[in-house]
């Protein structure tokens, strides 16, 4: 197989009399013009029979859900109009009242706050677990456990869900495994080669690439379980809009070498930050202290372009460094070209209580950093100035 460098520039485009565009045009239209009714009935039941309604399946959105495909190792994918889209579209699709999930305790704000509202109005209910060991997943499975579901980084504080060995203890209950891999993209990691059965993505973020668009990702293993979700999405109502997806691939061609550039730079910044001072509890897989390090060595090809760490002056001195950066912007994102920093308590978390913040692994005084593309010492000028007293 051609290396991901390759692959993620060959997306192809639909060819033309004796020629094919080098970029996939937008089929910007929701609805296509059908020879006869059969064609019309096979686009609407099926996925894979051509095209009816942009609802159901689109040429743009189908061609970078054949890119995604292509670089995470899936039978299928579905593109959908966010990642928390591809998430409930997943959840929703796969999951009955009763049912019991298990799920790693730390993860996304919306990601936990989908969980605790199917708990809440729907009786679904919801163990979590670190998300390190099979004793853990055995101590809380039941009958009706259904699903289990990781981050491969989690968001914020860069944990590493042990894939190999908790991907085989959900396969061996009969569970649906479902790894968000946004943080690693398939640059570092490819979870179904782990076993997953559903990988997903916050399109907006790595994949996209430019701040400029909100998609999601649902990737399956099975082609099965991709056309029961895919049914499930229709309904819902959650595609991707064909401009979007456009987006989503002009930005997959650069990813590797965007993602090189943004875990060379998280490293120089948690290494800066981690002899500062004013700074304490530096979270980045690539620094030897880390706890996930010697997993993520094994399991990642890079170490991401995420870190986090605590202020020592808690909340109040947190607010006063992020208010001092004169680059970096406070902004809800990451993964894009610019250097990033936001707080996850008052943001990205805040749907999490005292307690479940303490589980997640967020202070007060933590801030979390997307690493851009910028040059690293304008970068470490600006952390500098705004971390001194
Ligand atoms: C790990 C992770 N998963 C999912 C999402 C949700 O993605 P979106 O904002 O595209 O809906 C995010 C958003 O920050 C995220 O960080």
């Amino acid at each position: 197989m051609t290396h991901v460098e390759t692959r993620a520039v060959q997306v192809k485009a639909p060819a033309l009399n004796g020629s094919s565009p080098m970029a996939v045009p937008i089929y910007q239209t929701s609805t296509f013009a059908c020879d006869d009714p059969d064609v019309c009935a096979g686009a609407l039941r099926h996925p894979d029979r051509g095209y009816a309604y942009s609802r159901h399946a689109n040429p743009t959105t189908r061609a970078l859900e054949q890119t995604i495909a292509d670089l995470e190792g899936s039978a299928a994918c579905l593109a959908a109009s966010s990642g928390m889209g591809a998430i409930s579209a997943v959840l929703l699709g796969l999951l009955q009242s009763g049912d019991h999930v298990i799920a790693q305790s730390r993860l996304y704000g919306g990601t936990h706050g989908v969980l605790s509202d199917l708990a809440r109005r729907f009786g679904i209910e919801v163990s979590r677990i670190v998300g390190t060991g099979t004793d853990e997943l055995a101590s809380v499975l039941r009958p009706r456990s259904r699903l289990l579901y990781l981050e491969t980084i989690a968001n914020p504080t860069t944990d590493i869900a042990d894939l190999p060995t908790m991907l085989a203890a959900s396969r061996a209950a009969g569970l649906v495994s479902v790894v968000d891999n946004t943080f690693a993209t398939p640059v570092l990691c490819r979870p179904h080669e782990y076993g997953a059965d559903v990988v997903i993505h916050s399109a907006t973020k790595y994949l996209g690439g430019h701040d400029d668009v909100v998609a999601g990702i649902a990737a399956f293993a099975d082609a099965d379980l991709y056309r029961r979700v895919w049914q499930f999405g229709v309904n819902l109502g959650v595609v991707a809009d064909p401009f979007a997806s456009w987006l989503v691939l002009r930005g997959i061609k650069t990813l590797p070498l965007r993602v090189a550039r943004h875990c060379e730079n998280a490293g120089r910044l948690a290494r800066l930050l981690a002899g500062h001072p004013q700074v304490t509890n530096v979270r980045w897989p690539g620094l030897a202290d880390h706890p996930g390090h010697a997993l993520a060595s094994r399991i990642l090809d890079g170490f991401g372009g995420v870190l986090c760490f605590d202020h020592i002056g808690g909340r109040a001195a947190a607010a006063e460094f992020v208010a001092r950066l004169r680059q970096v912007v406070l902004a809800p994102s990451l993964g894009g070209p610019e250097t990033l920093v936001l707080h996850p308590a008052s943001s990205s978390h805040r749907e999490l209580d005292a307690n479940e913040l303490r589980a997640a692994g967020i202070g007060e005084g933590t801030i979390r950093v997307s690493a851009g593309l910028e040059h690293f010492g304008d970068l470490q000028a600006d952390f500098e100035q705004a971390l001194a007293i």
